[in-house]
């Protein structure tokens, strides 16, 4: 496992300014990064070995393109043992190593691994909506977390969805609530309503990347990958505050 790959990734890490003890949550594309000896598992590795014992490393497990109980996928069910992650490889494989958990949503669940995995795991279940004040999304900005760009856009940024509900932007949430079924680790069922992202569906397309307008992002490479990486606090407050002052500054209207 620690090849030369693994000791490259983590010196580029280090350049990004991601070091030992932070909270890392990390959007991928693994192709991008150009070929990685010993695959995905030498990429967490190292991302593991970076943050270390004190910190923790947390990938989106989003769900959303097979758990929707409306047609054409008409699957209601979260079954947090072996609902797909359907936002890259990297994550569905991180989310099966050992001692990872998975937090509790139909949409948007997050794994977790490090020194507050539990912190940000717990309670997810009682929001009802999809990036709400208990999901650790959110926590990442209150534990003083990063967002790692792993070669792939700063749009996929799952975090300003959460940024759009707290400053109540007004095109994000749903009016009505979808029925979800959730299974957790003890394979217990749960039935819950939850408000879904309603923004496509109001001629909106999402421009996450004009935080980079406003705020610092750091900016460098991981192998062959582009990366970027942002401080969560700052993206919250700053996010939260440009939706106050202009509403639809996140997003544009479909042509
Ligand atoms: C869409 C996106 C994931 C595509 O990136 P990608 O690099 O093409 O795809 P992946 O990261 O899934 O990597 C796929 C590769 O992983 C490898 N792989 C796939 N499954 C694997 C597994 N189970 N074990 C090991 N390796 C695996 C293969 O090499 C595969 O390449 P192949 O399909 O040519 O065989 C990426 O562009 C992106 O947008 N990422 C961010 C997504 C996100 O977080 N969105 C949040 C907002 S909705």
């Amino acid at each position: 496992m620690k090849n030369n790959d693994f000791f490259k990734i983590k010196e580029d890490l280090s350049l990004l300014g991601i070091k030992t003890g932070d909270d890392i949550l990390v959007h991928s594309s693994f192709k991008n990064l150009g070929g990685v000896e010993g695959g995905i598992e030498t990429v967490i590795e190292a991302l593991l070995s970076v943050v270390g014992d004190n910190g923790t490393l947390l990938f989106p497990t989003l769900s959303f393109s097979t758990v929707n109980p409306e047609p054409p996928i008409n699957n209601p069910v979260f079954d947090v043992r072996n609902t797909p992650s359907c936002v890259g490889a990297m994550s569905n494989v991180f989310m099966n190593f050992e001692g990872v958990e998975r937090s509790l949503h139909p949409t948007h669940s997050v794994a977790a691994l490090g020194a507050r995995q539990k912190e940000y795991i717990q309670n997810h279940e009682l929001d009802n909506e999809p990036v709400g004040e208990n999901s650790p999304f959110f926590k990442l900005g209150k534990l003083g977390g990063k967002v790692l760009f792993l070669g792939c856009s700063t749009k996929s940024n799952t975090s300003m969805h959460g940024v759009e509900e707290y400053a109540k932007a007004p095109y994000v949430l749903s009016e009505n609530t979808r029925h979800y079924v959730i299974i957790n680790k003890d394979g217990n069922r749960t039935e819950k309503d939850y408000y879904y992202h309603y923004i496509h569906q109001r001629g909106f397309a999402q421009r996450y990347d004009r935080l980079e307008n406003i705020m610092n992002f750091q900016r460098g490479n991981v192998l062959k990958a582009e990366c970027a990486v942002v401080d969560c606090e700052e993206m919250w407050k700053v996010g939260s505050e440009k939706i106050k002052s202009d509403p639809y500054y996140f997003v544009e209207k479909i042509e």
